[in-house]
This record gives C-alpha cells, sequence and structure tokens, in this order.
C-alpha cells in the first residue's frame, strides 16, 4: 500500500502535474528559502509577485541582508505577519556575515535559521539539496489521512507523531525533491479540502477516505477547533 502510495504520487507528476510556480525546478537554496518563508501563512497565488518582486531587489542573499530594514519591510508590506519578514532578514543577516553568504547545506544548519521550522527546513533540504527529509504541511496531512484512512487528529501530539512517522516511510529518499514538491501538489490540486477529484485520480482504487466514503470525514481535527467552529456558527 505503501509503494503504490509513493509510486502513484510520482507517476501523477510525471504525467499529470502541470501546476507551475516560479520557484519550481529551481536549486537555488537561497530562492527557495524565500519562496517558502513568503508562503508561510500566505496562498501560493497571492505570494507569487512578491517573490518575484524580492528576487528583482535582492538577486543574492547578501544583497538582502545588506538591505536597509525599512526598504526590506515596504517591499514585505501586503503579506502581514511582520514577525516573518524580521527573522527572513536575521537569517539573511546570519547566513551573510556568519557563513560568508553561502546557505549551509545541511538540514540541521538550515533549520537553525530563524523563522524555519520543521517544514520549511525539509522544503528546502528536499528542494536544493535532495536531502530525504519529508515535508509536513496541511495538504500532506490531508492526503495522508485519506488515502492511509487515518482519523486520529491532526493537531494533537500523537497524530503529529504518526502523520511524522508515515510521511517520512513514504518518502522515495533517492527522489526526496521531485516527491516532496509533487505530494504538495496533488494535495492542492486532486486531492482538495472540498470536492477532491477523486475520478480521475489515480490513486483512488486503494484510498481508504475513497473506497468507505469518507473523504469529507478525515483529516480530523481535536475537538477543540471543532467546538470553536460549532459555536461560531452558533453565535453568528
Ligand atoms: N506551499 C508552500 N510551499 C509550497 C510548494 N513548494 N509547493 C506547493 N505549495 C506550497
Amino acid at each position: 500500500m505503501k509503494q503504490f502510495f509513493t509510486a502513484g504520487i510520482l507517476a501523477w507528476n510525471e504525467l499529470q502535474n502541470d501546476r507551475s510556480m516560479p520557484w519550481k525546478q529551481e536549486k537555488d537554496p537561497y530562492r527557495i528559502w524565500l519562496s517558502e518563508i513568503i508562503l508561510q501563512q500566505t496562498r501560493v497565488e497571492q505570494g507569487r509577485p512578491y517573490y518575484e518582486r524580492f528576487i528583482s531587489a535582492y538577486p543574492t542573499i547578501t544583497e538582502l541582508a545588506d538591505a536597509p530594514d525599512e526598504e526590506v519591510f515596504r517591499l514585505w508590506q501586503g503579506l502581514g505577519y511582520y514577525a516573518r519578514c524580521k527573522n527572513m532578514l536575521a537569517a539573511a543577516r546570519t547566513v551573510a556575515r556568519d557563513f560568508n553568504g553561502r546557505f549551509p547545506g545541511t538540514y540541521e544548519g538550515i533549520s537553525a535559521l530563524k523563522g524555519v521550522g520543521a517544514y520549511t527546513a525539509a522544503a528546502i533540504a528536499s528542494f536544493a539539496y535532495n536531502l530525504p527529509h519529508a515535508v509536513l504541511d496541511g495538504n500532506v496531512y490531508r492526503v495522508l489521512a485519506r488515502f492511509f484512512g487515518i482519523d486520529t487528529p491532526t493537531d494533537t501530539t500523537a497524530g503529529k507523531k504518526l502523520f511524522t512517522q508515515l510521511a517520512q516511510d513514504v518518502l522515495p529518499v533517492q527522489q526526496a525533491g521531485t516527491y516532496n514538491q509533487a505530494i504538495m501538489d496533488f494535495g492542492a490540486v486532486v486531492c482538495k479540502p472540498q470536492t477532491p477529484r477523486c475520478k480521475s485520480c489515480r490513486l483512488s482504487s486503494q484510498c481508504v477516505a475513497f473506497q468507505k466514503g469518507l473523504t469529507d470525514l478525515v483529516p480530523v481535527k481535536s475537538k477543540k477547533l471543532r467546538i470553536k467552529k460549532d459555536i461560531s456558527i452558533i453565535c453568528c
């Protein structure tokens, strides 16, 4: 089942994935890092023009590091969550000053940068260096929960542990970067939150949620969030 899953994601990517993004095929860790920082809490369509503007203003991480704070904050305007921008600048300055402008080449080194969490570190490590670290974002949780029929809430310690392990288990280590990008695209295009495209999905024959009619019920979020949502429906 795990092999079928991995092979299916890779085949879909090879044959059917036509999602284009300016940072796809990108190998420059600076550009990958920048795009992933911009995309934290920002949709791909909204983030794209910001990415383009940052890259033309600062083609290298040293140029970003040398820019005045106000100039960078002005370019960031509209993206919100200014802590992201502050951390981005701090990380750029660490790389420029402490590492001579050379972006770290290991998962641990990347993780140590300000503003880089587990997801972002895995994305950069796999896209730039093909290091075998599985990404785990909302798309990946949803795809794994549905295909493997997992109803453990994703926002609990047990859920995080289970999904982290499973995501790593199904990662093809030789093609980590391609696969990580593919599973996120698959979640965005096929295994969408609402109205997933199960009819044309090459994984549906072994997808537990599809076979049991549970695609609307998984992934599961813990009670706290559901109650909150229910209350807001009742109140407003
Ligand atoms: N969201 C954040 N980074 C992404 C990526 N590289 N591909 C698809 N969605 C993303």
